[in-house]
């Protein structure tokens, strides 16, 4: 029986990924990464700087001079850039429509993955993101490949902003999430792909309790 693995979760954007992969992790008592936090984190820094976001050099140089830290709290992670937590301004509607365009840097992208790779050595790890069950932890015991429905996605976003307070529309959101997806799956440096060795999890009719029990059970069965 291994005790400890790692559990690869990607796909599209409002997925379900993020909040399926903590409770997950909560569970099996694992470290929850949140890669896409981490590229929103670099985002929000390159925006306050006023960088070209094409300009692929300079916003390399940018990461290697930043520290992005990821701490559990008691009402999910808190992402801490430079020392600042910017939990939610890496939310703000500007960081995500311009998350992409800085994710679709492979210098960029190669710092990231060895900063996940560190994070992601000691004991069991649920990460999700983009790439990781293609580029990031390609040895995962589990890979999950998770979707909805767009007009799902949509919908689960527009709850998300109205908690948080931010000011959008459901058919705008649904714009939105498909050209993000569509430069997420068609850059040329890691795009979003599902990994040959993943399993497909339709979240569309699921609720959040029901797909973490399904990935809870995958999980034990990968360990034993
Ligand atoms: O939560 P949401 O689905 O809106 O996105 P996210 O997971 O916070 O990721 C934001 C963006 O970061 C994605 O649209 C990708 O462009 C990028 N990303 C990536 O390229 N690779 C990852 N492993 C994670 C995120
Ligand atoms: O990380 P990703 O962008 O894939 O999605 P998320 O931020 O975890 O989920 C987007 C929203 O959908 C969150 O508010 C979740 O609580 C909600 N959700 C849901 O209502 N039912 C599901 N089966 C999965 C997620």
């Amino acid at each position: 029986m291994k005790k400890n693995i790692q559990i690869a979760i990607d796909g599209p954007a409002a997925a379900g990924k993020s909040t399926i992969a903590k409770l997950a992790a909560e569970d099996l008592g694992y470290t929850y990464i949140d890669t896409g936090a981490m590229y929103r984190a670099i985002t929000y820094k390159v925006l306050k700087r006023h960088i070209d976001l094409e300009n692929e050099e300079a916003l390399t140089q940018l990461l290697f001079e930043t520290t992005i830290e990821l701490k559990p709290s008691s009402d999910g992670q808190l992402v801490i850039l430079d020392d600042e937590d910017v939990s939610d301004e890496i939310r703000s509607n500007i960081v995500t429509s311009s998350v992409s365009i800085v994710a679709s840097h492979a210098g960029l992208r190669e710092e990231m993955v060895n900063r996940q790779l560190i994070m992601a050595k000691s004991g069991g790890v649920v990460m999700d993101g983009r790439d990781i069950g293609t580029h990031v932890l390609v040895d995962a015991e589990l890979k999950v490949f998770m979707s909805a429905s767009v007009d799902e996605r949509a919908k689960r976003r527009q709850l998300d902003n109205e908690r948080r307070g931010i000011d959008s529309h459901v058919d705008q959101l649904k714009k939105e999430i498909v050209e993000r997806d569509k430069m997420d799956t068609e850059r040329h440096a890691s795009p979003l792909v599902q990994a040959k060795d993943a399993i497909y999890l339709d979240t569309t009719n699921l609720t959040i309790q029901e797909a973490a029990k399904y990935i809870i059970q995958l999980a034990k069965e990968r360990m034993s």
